[in-house]
């Protein structure tokens, strides 16, 4: 396994819309494997395949369990490491959720940023197996921030409010 570099904003592969996966052979799974150790390594929540410049529809998530704390808000999905190719929303919750975001690819900048409380994702797993999960807040939130960047969407560009730490030892929201 590898760390892979995490590309940033002036990037252009970020702004192009991610090709589908059709291939779930060796390569693809390297590709998953490092895309973990950098999600866990950088630390975030999430990582989508063109923050590592490649652009395939690819993205990993996973919440954290590293306390009590963690375990607490998370529930059932607290160290769930969630690979999905190709993943869709079919179905979002008409109630939308204000909350603080920021990006692995956007350092130093977070914003406040809109998100359906509930969505369903379906995809196929990292063996190219149908994936279905129905995600609620802070997993639905960050499930719409990684699929955005597969069609080369920002946090940034759907943010009411942007700003930079305002204050020095001001928590800084998890990473996606
Ligand atoms: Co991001």
């Amino acid at each position: 396994m590898a760390l892979l570099p995490i590309i940033t904003r002036d990037n252009p592969i970020l702004r192009k819309k991610a090709i589908k996966v059709t291939s779930f052979d060796d390569k693809l799974q390297r590709l998953v494997d490092d895309m973990i150790e950098t999600l866990i390594a950088a630390p975030g929540v999430g990582l989508a395949a063109p923050q590592v410049a490649v652009s395939q529809r690819l993205i990993v998530v996973r919440l954290p369990d590293n306390d009590e704390e963690d375990r607490a808000e998370y529930g059932v999905h607290a160290g769930v490491t969630y690979v999905v190719a190709n993943p869709k929303i079919i179905k979002a919750s008409k109630k939308m959720v204000s909350g603080t975001e920021g990006c692995l690819s956007i350092p130093g900048l977070w914003g406040e940023v809109e998100r359906h409380e509930e969505i369903v994702v379906t995809g196929q797993d990292r063996e190219g197996k149908d994936f279905r999960l129905k995600a609620q807040g802070w997993l639905a939130r960050v499930f719409q921030h990684e699929i955005d960047h597969l069609d080369g969407i920002l946090f940034t560009d759907r943010a009411s409010e942007v700003w930079k730490p305002k204050k020095e030892g001001e928590a800084a929201p998890e990473e996606a």
